[in-house]
This record gives structure tokens, sequence and C-alpha cells, in this order.
């Protein structure tokens, strides 16, 4: 891991951040500063991974050129709330992608992904620590984003913001800062009046809701309607017959 010591990043002053050269994974490094007591607000970010993580055990491809940071959070709230935030920052890099680049097609896809014209341009990954008593001690939000590269063989098609047509100009700096802004905002009001209005505006640009998808879980994939997202973000899913499922955790896709 190499400090960086010459980037100009201009962050609100809730974030503390920590510029990184080339590292294993944020996630990792985030970890490690989280248990020997990093603040609320710590944002590890590094201009390339040589071991990213995703979701279900996956890798995240991390060239050079895309964005990768962890952010440590230390909500007073309860472990199952902590997961609220996984779509608070989803809208936050959705609206600080709009923000950077033309007008995109931007959609969210249960449960922390963001598309661009259907195609997945940045996954999130949340993990959480728990204290002894049961009350969260810190939870560690990772994001990437593929600003100019993709993955070519991605389990979900993926895309990059320079393939939909974002100018080269727009770098991966002007993403985390504009990313930083949304999320504070989006968090000062979930602290201000809970999940709802996060809720709703995550719902208003779901990918796939009220139509037939496949609900891979961890064992067992399902099919149904994606109906609605209820306050813990778990996914309601109508089974054939009627039958309604409360999905935790998985990954949705068109019907095989
Ligand atoms: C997913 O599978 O969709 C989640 C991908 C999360 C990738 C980010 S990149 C920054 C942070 N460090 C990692 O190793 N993973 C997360």
């Amino acid at each position: 891991m190499t400090q960086n010591e010459n980037t100009d990043i201009r962050l609100h002053p809730a974030y503390r951040l920590v510029a990184l050269d080339s590292v294993t994974s944020t996630m990792e490094e985030a970890r490690k500063r989280a248990e020997d007591g990093a603040e609320d607000g710590t944002l590890i970010w590094a201009r390339e991974q040589t071991a990213g993580r995703g979701r279900m055990g996956r890798t995240w491809a991390s060239p050079r050129g895309n964005l990768y940071f962890t952010l440590i959070l230390r909500p007073d709230c309860a472990p199952a709330q902590a997961a609220q935030l996984g779509f608070i920052a989803a809208l936050a890099l959705g609206e600080a992608i709009g923000s950077v680049a033309p007008p995109l097609d931007v959609t969210y896809k249960w449960p922390n992904d963001v598309l661009l014209s259907n195609r997945k341009a940045a996954g999130i990954l949340l993990e959480s620590h728990a204290l002894a008593d049961g009350h969260l001690d810190y939870l560690l939000l990772g994001c990437g984003v593929n600003v100019g590269t993709f993955p070519k063989d991605a389990a979900f098609p993926a895309t990059s913001l320079r393939y939909e047509g974002t100018p080269a100009t727009v770098t991966e700096v002007e993403l985390l800062e504009a990313f930083s802004r949304f999320f504070l905002s989006w968090v000062n009001r979930w602290l201000e009046d809970g999940f709802a209005r996060a809720r709703t505006a995550w719902l208003d640009h779901a990918a796939f809701r009220g139509e037939r998808i496949e609900a891979r879980l961890p064992k067992e994939t399902i099919n149904g309607i994606f109906k609605d997202l209820d306050e813990d973000g778990h996914l309601l899913l109508e089974l054939e017959g009627g039958e309604e499922r409360r999905i935790a955790a998985g990954e949705i896709f068109p019907p095989g």
C-alpha cells in the first residue's frame, strides 16, 4: 500500500480522506483502520486494487481509471437498519453519476447496484461489525464505479460511464466529490426523518419493479414478481400462486 501525497480532492469536513495509490482492497484497509478506532466518516480511496472484492465472494476488477473507496460509518442504529445505508449510497452514486454525465438512464437494481441503460455501472459491498451487546460497532460501505472500463465477463452485464457517453474529462475524483455531497445530504435526511424518502426515491427508479424476475438466494433460486421493498431493505417477491416472500440477501436477474 502506498500513500498518495499530491491529491487535491474537495470533500466536506464530515469526511476524513485517506488517499492511497494501490491497495489489495479498500475494504481491508478500512477494516484495519476501523478496528484501530478510525472515526465515522473516514473514507479510504485508492487508485487501484489488486484484490478487489465484490458481493457473493466474487472478485471486483479494479484497474486504474475507475473509482474504488470504502467509507467507515458508525451510525447509532441497529445492525438491521444499517442495511438502509446501502440503498442511500446507491442513490447518492446514481445522483453523482447523473450530475457529472450527460443525461443517462440511471436505475437501481436490488439490493445496491446502479445501472446505466440496464447494465451495471456501480456496485456496493456492505460489511458490518457488531459489539458483544449486539449494537453496531462500524459499517464498511465499499463502492466501486466503472468510470473508464468495465469487465466483459460479469454475472450481470456491465458498462462504464465512458462507454455510455460520458466525456473522458470526467474523472473518478470528480465523481467521488459529487458522491460525497449527495451521500451527506441523504444521510442527514435519513437521520432526521428515517428511511421513507430514500425508499421512495429508490423505488421510483428501481429496475424490474412489477416484473417477473429470478432471485438467486444463498441456497436456492426462485422466480416471482418484484412487488416492493420493505423498511429493512428486504425485497418482496410474489411467487406463483400469490404467496409473498421477503428476501434479505441475494441478487436478481431477468428470468433465465
Ligand atoms: C458488487 O459485487 O456489486 C459490490 C462491489 C463492491 C466493490 C467495491 S470497490 C471498493 C471496495 N473495495 C472492494 O474490494 N470492494 C468494494
